[in-house]
């Protein structure tokens, strides 16, 4: 047994944050930010908008346009790097929210999430009782991004977007060939240092700015088309297929360098790659399904499509799909 894409869905804020805003609040212009990133603007929260309510509202659209309802969903898994609060997980939030009753847990893999998201739900949907699986990649970075650093505000946004695992056949679509890994000795390149069992929050470390997101971003840099290449190529070849095979690359959209760089070295050309970095930034776990939804909504993604996704952030951790688009 396969399991399927059954359904999809976004939820973006309407709030813009453009790259002559930044210009405005940090030294920076809005060539560099262009030029090194690829990124025009990102989405950002409104105060009463919150990673569990864009959750909501991406898998309201993911259940409806998966054809069906709430009591449908036996299982709901929650990627996202920036939860709603440090207890209870996300998943509790959202699945109040979408008035569901089953299981929840979330994934905090970083911008690997959702891959980790899709594989997890595919393995428990394979071993049977569960019928449809809800996937949600969620995250408001701007709550945890200092205004003031300008290596990495100009990167993050928020956003979320969602889809609905279901069965399918042997030979229908479906994930084929996964991946995933993490080099925890390189945890110290992206992280939020106070908040949690080693740092707790103190008056000092606020002060200091230590709930703010911390990243060596040239080093990232430098690990993350190594390991979104390596990765790819590991669930390619599970998936028994080449990257000639594949008529879509949808990569975390981390910055349009990483992308472009990975794609080359792949072996995939730009007009196989999907890319919405340069109105949307870095969401995080939301990044991948985002691009995802946003392709399948204007219809790039064709039944019997073969999809190469894969991801890579905080841990260092990564994580690649092999997926054949369709509906069982
Ligand atoms: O989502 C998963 C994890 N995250 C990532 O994948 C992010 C990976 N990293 C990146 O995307 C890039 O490293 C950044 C966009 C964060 C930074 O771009 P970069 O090309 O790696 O810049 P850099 O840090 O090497 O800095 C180059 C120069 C430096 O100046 P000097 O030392 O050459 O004079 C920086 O101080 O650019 C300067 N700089 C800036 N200038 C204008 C750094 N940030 C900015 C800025 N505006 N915002």
């Amino acid at each position: 047994m396969r399991t399927c894409i059954a359904g999809w869905g976004a939820a973006v804020p309407d709030g813009r944050l453009t790259n002559a805003d930044l210009e405005a609040r940090v030294e920076t212009t809005a060539a560099w930010i262009v030029e090194r990133t690829g990124i025009h603007e990102r989405r950002v929260a409104a105060d009463d908008e919150t990673t569990a309510s864009l959750a909501v509202a991406a898998g309201a659209a993911a259940i409806k346009r998966a054809g069906c309802t709430p009591d449908d969903i036996d299982l709901l898994l929650v990627a996202t790097a920036t939860p709603e609060q440090p207890i209870p997980h996300t998943g509790a939030f959202v699945g109040d929210g979408l008035g569901l009753r089953c299981g929840s847990f979330d994934l905090n893999v970083g911008c690997a999430g959702f891959i980790y998201g899709i594989i997890t739900g595919s393995a428990l949907l394979q071993a049977g009782h569960l019928r449809r699986v809800l996937v949600v990649g969620a995250e408001t970075l701007s709550r945890v991004v200092d205004p003031r650093d300008r290596g990495t505000c100009i990167l993050f946004g928020d956003g979320a977007a969602a889809v609905v695992l279901a069965p399918a056949d042997d030979d229908g679509p479906g994930i084929l060939g996964w991946d995933t890994g993490c080099d925890g000795s390189a945890a110290y390149l992206i992280g939020i240092p106070a908040g949690g069992s080693r740092m707790p929050a103190t008056p000092d470390t606020i002060d200091e700015g230590l709930q703010y997101i911390k990243m060596q971003g040239q080093e990232v840099f430098r690990r993350a088309v190594r390991a979104v290449v390596d990765s790819a190529n590991l669930a390619l070849e599970r998936a028994g297929v080449t990257t000639a095979d594949i008529d879509w690359f949808i990569p975390h959209q981390a910055n349009l360098r990483i992308i472009e760089a990975a794609a080359h070295r792949l072996g995939i050309d730009r007009d196989r790659t999907i890319v919405n970095i340069d109105r949307f930034g870095n969401t995080s776990a939301a990044s991948i399904p985002l691009a995802m939804a946003e392709a399948a909504d204007a219809g790039r993604l064709r039944d019997g499509d073969l999809l190469l996704m894969s991801g890579f952030g905080a841990g260092m951790s990564w994580a690649s799909a092999v997926l054949r688009w369709g509906q069982a």
